[in-house]
């Protein structure tokens, strides 16, 4: 059960991951189509938080179910998920409110789309290489 738990939580990181870098797919995809990109960025949004969520509910049962308690390596789990959340939901707003029909808007909301996957790409990839060497016996997060 929890192995099958660390399973699936680590599968879906990766699935996640790839989410992730398929994305920025879009902002080039909708370029000469303002309400499209509107569309899809938060039909993008609802993915995100439904695999973050799968993400959280994996990881969450396997500490209980495994009695594993909270060491530093969850609780910093927890941190960037709560990280990537914040920032999706901050850009979600950000395309929300904005004019896309206007082209310099238009312009900085794909360009903001693509920094923000950047980044949250770079937070999902580190906490990933450090999970790693953590289980190879490099490092000791506690
Ligand atoms: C609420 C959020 C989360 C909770 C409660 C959680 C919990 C856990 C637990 C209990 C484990 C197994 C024990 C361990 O290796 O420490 C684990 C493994 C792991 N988690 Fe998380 N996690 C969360 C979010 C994340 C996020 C956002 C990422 C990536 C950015 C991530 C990446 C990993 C990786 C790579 C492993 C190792 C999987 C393996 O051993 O194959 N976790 N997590």
């Amino acid at each position: 059960m929890i192995e099958e738990m660390i399973m699936a939580h680590s599968i879906l990181v990766k699935v996640f991951l790839g989410f992730l870098v398929g994305g920025i797919a879009i902002p080039f995809l909708t370029a000469n189509n303002p309400l499209g990109f509107r569309k899809a960025s938060f039909i993008y949004t609802m993915t995100f938080q439904a695999l973050a969520t799968m993400i959280a509910f994996t990881g969450v049962v396997a500490i209980f179910a495994g009695d594993l308690g909270w060491s530093f390596s969850t609780i910093l789990m927890v941190i960037v998920w709560a990280a990537l959340m914040y920032i999706e939901i901050k850009k979600y707003k950000l395309i929300k409110v904005a004019n896309v029909q206007k082209e310099s808007t238009f312009k900085l909301m794909r360009g903001a789309f693509v920094k923000i996957s950047i980044l949250q790409i770079l937070l999902v990839v580190i906490m990933v290489v450090l999970k790693v060497l953590e289980a190879k016996g490099m490092i000791s997060l506690g």
